[in-house]
């Protein structure tokens, strides 16, 4: 007997619980909703028995991938930022909602003409989002992964946004001065590292996430460097890790930076730092 998509929904939806599957519930409506081609919030509205057929093998064998722990953002390629769903696959960090928080400091601070820098880029959600804030900044996409500036390249023709992709180890390959730059780099401690869940371990690149033994080892070779790159009165926000706020304070200080401000995420974790050099 033909199911209907409600019993389709149901009965794949206990297959991902029964996988272990944390967020089953949101997994299978995201994977549902890609099959079947309606809105997130629609998910569940009973479709024709034809369209049935035709995507219900699509859904199941979406729901297999995620059962083994796929995550759902690469079976379905697409992760809502900020204001945008961004391409996303296993060669780029799944953007995280904390780091909308760096667009929430950043976008009042953008002007016409500034030089923006999105160092560490990825999927290049955090330099695009800001872009589509103001559409008059200059942009700079830069990142050590080739692979990683792809997705950012195929994520800025499909926001039509004008900007300039750089390969760089953080600034070795950059000579310009910028205005303003974001960075979201590597903050995972060795120690954390293996408590990430499996599923980020085995599906999302290594180099985007592990910072060193403290986790800090790419943002000091950054703080080293940044006040280098920036203009007069320009200003660096950056995204670190939980209670690596007061390593950062002390670095700060080490490096001269005397004006900075930490900022909490959704969860009331220091999660962000936005610094103003001094000349
Ligand atoms: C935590 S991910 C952030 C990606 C993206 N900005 C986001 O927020 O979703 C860190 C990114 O920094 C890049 N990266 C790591 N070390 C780097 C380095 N030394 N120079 C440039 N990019 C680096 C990684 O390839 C990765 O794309």
């Amino acid at each position: 007997m033909m199911k209907n998509k409600t019993s389709l929904f149901l009965t794949q939806k206990k297959l991902l619980k029964e996988a272990g599957c944390e967020d089953y519930e949101e997994s299978a409506k995201f994977l549902f909703s890609k099959a079947f081609n309606i809105p997130l919030d629609q998910s569940y509205k009973y479709q024709s028995y034809q369209e049935l057929n035709e995507r219900a093998t699509f859904f199941s064998k979406m729901v297999s991938r995620r059962a083994v722990g796929e995550p759902t953002a690469q079976i379905i390629s697409s992760r809502c930022f900020w204001n945008n769903d961004f391409y996303v696959d296993k060669t780029v960090l799944d953007p995280r909602p904390e780091s909308e928080l760096i667009i929430s400091i950043a976008k009042v601070l953008l002007f016409d003409g500034m030089k923006v820098l999105d160092l560490g880029c990825g999927s290049g959600c955090i330099g695009l989002s800001l872009y589509q804030e103001n559409s008059n900044i200059r942009l700079f996409l830069a990142d050590f992964s080739k692979k990683a500036l792809n997705v950012a390249k195929k994520n800025a023709l499909a926001l039509e946004a004008e900007c300039k992709l750089i390969h760089t180890d953080l600034f070795s390959n950059i000579d310009e001065k910028f205005d303003l730059i974001v960075a979201n780099l590597p903050y995972i401690a060795k120690e954390d590292f293996f408590y990430l869940q499996k599923e980020i371990i085995l599906y999302e690149p290594h180099e985007a996430l592990y910072g060193g033994v403290l986790g800090l080892d790419v943002i000091q070779l950054f703080l080293r460097t940044v006040g280098q790159r920036l203009n007069k009165n320009g200003i660096f926000v950056m995204e670190f890790g939980k209670d690596q706020d007061t390593q950062i304070k002390n670095d700060l200080l080490r490096f001269k930076y005397r004006r900075f401000d930490f900022h909490k995420d959704m969860d009331n974790i220091k999660r962000a730092v936005c610094v103003k050099k001094d000349t």
